[in-house]
C-alpha cells in the first residue's frame, strides 16, 4: 500500500515510525511532516490545514490508505473530501469529528443519551455565562466551544476568574471564533485518565490505557498544554474500570453518534475524570492523543495499519489487538516559554546519544533540518519515549536519554508518570 500520514507531531512521528514497519506499507509519504519522521517517511511540503493541497497530492500519487493525525483537518472535513475522491481515509467524517469541535454538541450529545459528564450549560453571549456562574458559584469550569489546542479550559477557583475566562474567550477573542460560544460546567473531583478506542462506525476496539500530563509544571500545576507528557499502562484504569468505561461510555456514545446519523469511524478518545460514582467525560477527541500516542505505539506488538483500515471498512468485529506487557513512558521537550510565546530557531544536540539509551525512541515534534542541523520550530519539539519493565524502569531510560540531549533553549517536566509510581 502506499500510504499518507497527515500531520507533523510527535503523534505523526509516532504513526509514521509504527507504519512504516509494516509489511503491507511499500511507500509513506507525510505532510508535512518534521526533521524526524523524514527517517521513516517522505516529507511533503503541504500543511496539514491545506484540504485541497492533500486531496491533490493523493490523488496524484494514488495515494491507498490517508492516516489523518490531527483535529483541525478532521472537523474541517478532510477525510469526507478523500473518500469523495476514491481515496481511503481513516478518521472520521466532519459530522462525527464534532464530538471534538464543538464541546456544545457533544455534552448535548451526553445529556440525550445518558452518558456521564459533569452538568453544563451553552452560551453565547457573555451576560449568560456569568448569570450561570454567579448562580452556581466557584470552583467551575469554562470551555471555549470549539478547538483552542489543548488550551481552551479554564478550571476556575473563583467566580471573578471565571467572569475573566468568559470575557477572554467571549469579547477578547482569545481563541477566535472557537469562543464565540462557551460550555460552563461543574468541577469534577477525581484522578483523571484517558481511554483510546478504535471505532469502525459500530464495533470498537479498546487501545491500551495511557495518560498525559496536561499542566505544565510538576506535580500537574501552572497552565494546560498540548501535553507535556504520557505513560502506559494507566494503573487508575483497573480492568473492572476499564469494563465500566466500556459499558458506560465508549459503546454508549459509538451507538449515540450512530443514532445520530453521525457514525464515528477512527480513533475516539475519552477524557475521563475517575470519580468516586464512577467515570465522567471530561472531554472528547476524535484522534490519537499527543503525547499519548507515543507511548501507545511502542508497546504495540500487532500490526497497526489493518486494524486501521479494518475501522474504516467498518470490519473491526472479530479485531484484536496485543500490546507488550513492558510499560512506556514518553516525556516531552518543550521551547522555554511554552505555552505561553517561546523561540524558535535554537539548535538541539546530542539526538543520536539519546536514541542509544536502551529501549528509548525519539519522536520529534516541533523539529526542521536546516543546513544539516536540527532546529526547533515549535512549542512542543521532541517526545524522549522509553520503554521498560515497569514504569520506573522506562522512566529512568527516558530521563537518562533527556539528559544527553544538549538544548539549552529546551524544558521538561522532571515527573512524568508520578502518578503511576
Ligand atoms: P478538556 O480539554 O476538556 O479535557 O479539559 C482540559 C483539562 O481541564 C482536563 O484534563 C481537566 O484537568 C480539566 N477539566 C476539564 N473539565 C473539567 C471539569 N468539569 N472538572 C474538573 N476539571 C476539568
Ligand atoms: N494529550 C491530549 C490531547 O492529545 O488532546
Amino acid at each position: 500500500m502506499k500510504i499518507l500520514v497527515v500531520g507533523g507531531g510527535g503523534r505523526e512521528h509516532a504513526l509514521c515510525w509504527t507504519i512504516a514497519a509494516s509489511p503491507l506499507c511499500d511507500k509513506l509519504y507525510c505532510a508535512p511532516g518534521n526533521a524526524g519522521i523524514a527517517q521513516d517517511a517522505e516529507c511533503v511540503a503541504i500543511g496539514a490545514e491545506d484540504l485541497d493541497g492533500i486531496v491533490a497530492f493523493a490523488k496524484a500519487q494514488a495515494i491507498d490508505f490517508v492516516v489523518v493525525g490531527p483535529e483541525g483537518p478532521l472537523v474541517a472535513g478532510l477525510v469526507d473530501r478523500l473518500e469523495e475522491a476514491g481515496i481511503a481515509a481513516f478518521g472520521p467524517s466532519a459530522r462525527a469529528a464534532a464530538l471534538e469541535g464543538s464541546k456544545g454538541f457533544m455534552k448535548d450529545l451526553c445529556a440525550k443519551h445518558g452518558i456521564p459528564t459533569a452538568a453544563y450549560g451553552r452560551f453565547d453571549t457573555p451576560a449568560a455565562a456569568k448569570d450561570f456562574i454567579r448562580a452556581e458559584g466557584a470552583p467551575i469550569v469554562v470551555k471555549a466551544d470549539g478547538l483552542a489546542a489543548g488550551k481552551g479550559v479554564v478550571v476556575a477557583q473563583t467566580v471573578a476568574e471565571a467572569e475573566a475566562a468568559v470575557d477572554a474567550m467571549m469579547s477578547e477573542g482569545r481563541f477566535g471564533a472557537a469562543g464565540d460560544e462557551v460550555v460552563v460546567e461543574d468541577c469534577l473531583v477525581g484522578e483523571e485518565a484517558s481511554f483510546l478506542a478504535l471505532v469502525d462506525g459500530t464495533h470498537f476496539v479498546p487501545l491500551a490505557a495511557a495518560q498525559d500530563h496536561k499542566a505544565v509544571g510538576e506535580g500537574d500545576t501552572g497552565p494546560n498544554t498540548g501535553g507535556m507528557g504520557a505513560y502506559s499502562p494507566a494503573p487508575v484504569v483497573t480492568p473492572a474500570m476499564e469494563s465500566r468505561i466500556v459499558d458506560e461510555i465508549i459503546g454508549p456514545t459509538v451507538r449515540a453518534m450512530a443514532a445520530e446519523g453521525r457514525p464515528f469511524k477512527g480513533v475516539l478518545y475519552a477524557g475521563l475524570m475517575i470519580a468516586e460514582d464512577g467515570p465522567r467525560v471530561l472531554e472528547f477527541n476524535t484522534r490519537f492523543g499527543d503525547p499519548e500516542c507515543q507511548p501507545l505505539m511502542v508497546r504495540l506488538m500487532s500490526d497497526l495499519l489493518p486494524a486501521l483500515v479494518a475501522a474504516r471498512d467498518g470490519e473491526l468485529r472479530d479485531f484484536d489487538l496485543r500490546w507488550y506487557d513492558e510499560a512506556a513512558v514518553c516525556v516531552v521537550l518543550a521551547a522555554q516559554g511554552y505555552p505561553g510565546r517561546y523561540e524558535k530557531g535554537s539548535e538541539i544536540r546530542g539526538l543520536d546519544a539519546a536514541a542509544a539509551v536502551e529501549g528509548v525512541t525519539v519522536f520529534h515534534a516541533g523539529t526542521k533540518a536546516q543546513d544539516g542541523r536540527i532546529v526547533a520550530v515549535g512549542g512542543r519539539v521532541l517526545g524522549v519515549t522509553a520503554r521498560g519493565r515497569t514504569v520506573a524502569e522506562a522512566q529512568r531510560r527516558a530521563y537518562d536519554a533527556v539528559d544527553r540531549i544538549d538544548w539549552p533553549e529546551g524544558f521538561c517536566r522532571r515527573d512524568i508518570a508520578w502518578r503511576a509510581l
